[in-house]
């Protein structure tokens, strides 16, 4: 790690979880626990509970969880070092220089420097759009394309003029070497000389959801090939992870994102008001940007293209949305081609209603699969009812596949119950497929999860009263908790104890890297058990768990152990587990 661990808990300590938190979620108070809806998946009752007491987040739905760094590296998707400095700035804690590697420090120092020129060259762009050579540039985007100069300003186009290098020119004025200047994308620079990379079209800066101006798009002013030519992808450009106009949809505090393919349509959508569109670069949508758009939304509106091409990469966009959590919908622009067409020709007004009466996703595939099939042909029409019933699988939920059974069978004037049968019949034959993960015989099965669930009952305890370790001293150790994690986990609450006399289970998340174990964790240590049982069945249930802790680790020493006297040893600590009793009062 690369600050201390004194660093990392005063950071920890002084960003109280609940303030945190109450920043990007709505949460209210229950008892001595707050709880608010889950913002790492789609639900309508609250599930997501922080508690302030142990400075945890913990959602039952879907099982995140962990401290204040978890959340803001979820949430943000920063790494650690992101966190703590965003979380340090919020507190006032000034953060000790970390000491760079003198190869991550070039690394740095180069990537700022790429930046600080592609807003240089974003900057004289814009001015060029501004003087007499730009007029040609700037009438094409207020008269041909329409655009205020409001909108033209906002999204900072330019210009890049005829000549063949006087960006490398103006950049070389500004004291930057032709190394750096080469790895920027913006210019070309081989054994016939130096050259702009773009020459006579109009500018698109490109950013980053922070504003910085990592790249950019030209395009011709008017009929020409290519139509666009986009910066190369270089070490502050990441095609795959970045998505046009997110810097400012993202503070659009609309309910969806539309997600659309051009450049000019994010920007008509914007002028139109509509300030929740982005698009992606000239590429094929990725996992990470659907990751992107998960930090700001739960719903994505696709409105590509109303052409095949369009078509075909929202059906591939569709799964990848899926995967990550977000609910999609289609929003048809026929009979215009694109956003920017149909905004011109029916205006905003217009284009809301086809928001309002947007698709599903999973209609709107099944209605680009009835395109294969001629439906006059009984044969056919047969094999598109089979893909239907296929397809409804993927709702795992009965209730949902039968809504949706219902809508289409509605839709496509099909019979319900024969859909419904072949819904069942491809549902068994997936059922019957082999599974190749040998499952363990049942018994053995119950036999573990008891045990697992005896170790982490106790680590619950001990986190909800300290008061615990004294009188089990002596009698549980670190070394009975065999689950590996609780292992670690329990480890750590001993250590702590017999430092300082009490446990910070907050802090114990800092020891773990993986989310998995920063869920993990935090599951454990948000249960509660304090208000289920009476003092007299309490003293009865951490008895019975002791022993089974115990009981547990004697079979497994047991099996190990090679030694006489070690055996001897084990059978009796296993004997006198008949006469343990530990008096909680
Ligand atoms: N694109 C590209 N290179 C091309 C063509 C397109 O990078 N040669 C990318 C651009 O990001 C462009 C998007 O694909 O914005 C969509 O292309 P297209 O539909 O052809 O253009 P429009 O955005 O509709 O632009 P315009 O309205 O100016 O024709
Ligand atoms: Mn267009």
């Amino acid at each position: 790690m690369m600050y201390s661990e004194d660093i990392v808990e005063e950071v920890r300590s002084r960003n109280d979880i609940v303030d945190v938190i109450s920043s990007y979620v709505n949460l209210k108070k229950k008892g001595s626990r707050y709880f608010g809806l889950c913002p790492f998946h789609n639900e309508k009752s609250a599930s997501f509970c922080v508690s302030p007491d142990k400075q945890l987040y913990n959602c039952f739905g879907c099982g995140a969880g962990g401290n204040v760094y978890t959340f803001v590296m979820e949430y943000e998707n920063y790494s650690f070092p992101e966190a703590i400095k965003s979380l340090a700035d919020r507190a006032g804690v000034k953060l000790p220089e970390v000491e760079q590697s003198a190869e991550d420090k070039k690394k740095a120092d180069f990537n700022a420097l790429l930046l600080e020129i592609n807003k240089e060259a974003a900057k004289y762009f814009y001015y060029q759009l501004r003087t007499n050579r730009g007029e040609i540039g700037y009438k094409y985007l207020i008269e041909k394309r329409q655009l205020s100069e409001e909108t033209v300003k906002k999204f900072g186009l330019g210009f890049s003029n005829k000549t063949s290098n006087d960006l490398y020119q103006y950049l070389k004025s500004k004291g930057y070497r032709d190394d750096v200047l080469k790895e920027s994308g913006l210019v070309t620079i081989d054994e016939r000389g130096c050259f702009d990379k773009f020459w006579n079209r109009v500018m698109f800066p490109i950013m980053d959801i922070h504003n910085r101006v990592i790249g950019f798009g030209g395009r011709v002013m008017g009929e020409g090939e290519p139509k666009y030519l986009n910066s190369p992808e270089t070490r502050i450009f990441d095609k795959s992870r970045n998505l046009y106009g997110m810097n400012i949809a993202r503070t659009s505090r609309r309910p969806n994102i539309i997600v659309c393919e051009g450049y000019l349509d994010v920007i008509a959508l914007h002028q139109a008001g509509f300030s929740n569109a982005v698009a992606s670069l000239g590429t094929a949508f990725t996992s990470q940007h659907a990751s992107l758009l998960k930090r700001y939304t739960n719903e994505v509106l696709l409105t590509y293209d109303s052409d095949n091409a369009g078509t075909k990469a929202a059906l591939r966009a569709i799964p990848i949305l899926k995967e990550a959590g977000l609910s999609a919908k289609i929003i048809r622009m026929a009979p215009y081609k694109d956003p920017d067409e149909f905004i011109k020709n029916l205006g905003a007004e217009e284009f809301q209603k086809r928001i309002d009466e947007a698709t599903n996703s999973f209609f709107f595939e099944i209605e680009v699969l009835k395109r294969d099939f001629d439906m006059n042909d009984p044969e056919q029409k047969t094999r598109f009812h089979n893909e239907i019933a296929k397809k409804l699988l993927v709702f795992e939920e009965e209730i949902e596949r039968k809504n949706y059974m219902d809508a289409i069978a509605r839709e496509y004037d099909i019979d319900v119950k024969s859909l419904e049968k072949l819904v069942n019949t491809y549902g068994y034959k997936k059922l019957s497929q082999p599974t190749y993960q040998r499952q363990a015989p049942v018994d053995r099965q119950a036999k573990d999860d008891g045990i697992k669930y005896a170790q982490r009952l106790m680590l619950t305890w001990l986190v909800e009263e300290p008061a615990l370790f004294k009188k089990l001293e002596g009698i549980i150790s670190p070394k009975e908790f065999t689950e590996e994690f609780y292992g670690k986990v329990a480890k750590l609450l001993f250590e702590q104890y017999e430092t300082s006399g009490t446990v910070n289970p907050a802090k114990i998340i800092d020891y773990f890297t993986t989310e998995e174990e920063h869920k993990q964790a935090a599951a454990l240590f948000n249960t509660s058990i304090r208000e289920e049982l009476s003092d007299s069945e309490k003293e009865r249930a951490i008895n019975e768990t002791v022993r089974r802790i115990k009981a547990n680790w004697c079979e497994i020493a047991g099996g190990k152990a090679t030694d006489f006297n070690e055996l001897m040893e084990i059978s009796r600590i296993k004997q006198s587990l008949q006469n343990l009793h530990i008096s909680i009062n």
